[in-house]
Order: C-alpha cells, then structure tokens, then sequence
C-alpha cells in the first residue's frame, strides 16, 4: 500500500515573517490530512531551521530542495545531507529541473545526491521529467528511463524505493500549462514498467511499492483529476504551496 504524499517546494521564496505566516495558516488546514497523507514542505535552506520550529511535531515533514552529494570539506556554498538530517530534514529533492537545466545537474550527479540522501537516511525525492522538444520528439520515455536507470546503476534497484521518484515535465514546472491525466497516467506507468522489467518477481515488487508523484503546475482545479489516477501517488507542488488555502485544497484532493 503506497502512501500519498504532498510535498510543497517553496523554491527561492519566503522571507522570515511571510514563511511564519504562511505555516501559520497552512497548519489549521492540513490538520484533517495528517492521518491518510505524509506531507512535507521544503523551504530555502536559510530557512529550514525556522521551518522546522513551526512545524513542530505536527506531522508536517521538513525536506530541502537540494544537498550536496560530498560528505564534507573543501565545497564552498554546498550543504550535506548529514547536515540536512541534522537539522531534522524527512525529505531532499534532488535532480529537480531547474537543478538540471540551470546549474548543469547530470543524471550521474542527481545518481550521486540519490546515494548521498539515503546513507543518513533522508528520503530522496527524484526529480525526472523531459523537456518540450524532448516531448515532441517523442523521447519522453528514453529521457525518463534515462534518468531513472542512472539511480539504480548507483545505488541499485532494490534501494530505488527508498526514495520517491517526482515526475515533472519540465514544459509544465511553473507555466500554468499542466500535463493531461492521459499524459501523466502514460508517464506514471512507463516509469512502473521499466522499473518492473526483469519481471522477476523482486522488480514487480518493487515497482508496486515505488512512490511516483506528480509536480507542474498543480493547482486546486486540476488536482483532483490528476491524483484520482491510480498510478499518481501524491503531488510536488511548487507555485501553489505558497499559498495555504491552495495548497489545503490539494491535499484535499488527494
Ligand atoms: O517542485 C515543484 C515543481 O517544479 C512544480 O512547480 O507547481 O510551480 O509548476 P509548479
């Protein structure tokens, strides 16, 4: 049985004062879904202690949006994910888009980050998605496989659901233009094919159990069509978990 989960991505969002009151309010509305939901938010690192504060033991996890796959040392600017797990982070994304499009992120680099996070026993979020043209060019499934088999090369296939795989179009991430049920239910279910392929029994297993959310541009209105698909466990919001109202109601819908 696969836990829904919902995760808010604030980004590069927040300031002290708006992410007191955005917690503030988005706790109340929450409150109802801490039984059936795991939910996480993922500040600015500068903010996870206050974050974490907030949250409290409400049930609502911490999570970071990035980590750095080296233990420690000579890394100006980068954060562990000792450091993250310290601080009592649940979650880290990793492989995010804008992580691969703007900072040059390879799919060895999120492979190794995917390592990094489950060795301190942080739950890796992996990111995966194509691009546009990608899309047009009909690569949909080779990018995602593509980026999913360099996480089992590292850590292999049976540590895969140690983590959760986020699938994220990238021609959907913050541009209003979501993905239609029928396009995600393909991608949710190419991605438990190819991680179920060898057909032994253990791969089937595993694919069953492997967690598979969806983010881009999820608002309230289109929530409920993209989470009553079987294959669709839970959402990675972005946008919308900036507002607690919006963000309630998806998880409302899951
Ligand atoms: O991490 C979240 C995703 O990038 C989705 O962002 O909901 O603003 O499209 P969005």
């Amino acid at each position: 049985m696969r836990k829904p989960l919902l995760i808010g991505n604030w980004k590069m969002n927040g300031s002290l004062q708006a992410n007191e009151a955005l917690v503030m309010r988005l706790l109340p509305r929450l409150r109802a879904f801490r039984d059936s939901l795991e939910l996480g938010v993922c500040p600015p690192l500068p903010y996870l202690f206050q974050v974490r504060d907030l949250l409290g033991s409400t049930g609502v996890a911490l999570g970071a949006q990035n980590a750095s796959a080296f233990v420690s040392g000579a890394h100006t600017g980068e954060v562990s994910v000792a450091m993250l797990q310290e601080l009592g982070c649940r979650y880290v994304l990793v492989g995010h888009s804008e992580r691969r499009t703007l900072y040059g992120e390879t799919n060895q680099d999120v492979a190794a980050k995917f390592r990094a996070a489950m060795s301190v026993g942080l739950t890796p979020v992996l990111c995966v998605g194509e691009s546009l043209e990608e899309r047009e060019a009909d690569q949909t499934s080779n990018v995602v496989a593509k980026q999913i088999q360099a996480v089992i090369n590292e850590v292999g296939l049976s540590s895969l659901t140690k983590g959760v795989v986020a699938y994220e179009p990238v021609w959907a991430i913050g541009t209003g233009r979501t993905a239609t049920p029928e396009q995600v239910s393909i991608v949710h279910q190419d991605i438990r094919s190819f991680v179920g392929c060898d057909a032994s029994e253990a791969s089937q297993d595993i694919s069953e159990d492997l967690r598979i959310i969806y983010g881009g541009s999820v608002k309230p209105k289109n929530a409920i069509d993209l989470f009553s698909l079987s294959d669709v466990d839970g959402g990675l919001i972005g946008g919308a978990s900036l507002h607690s109202k919006g963000f309630g109601a998806i998880a409302g819908a899951l």
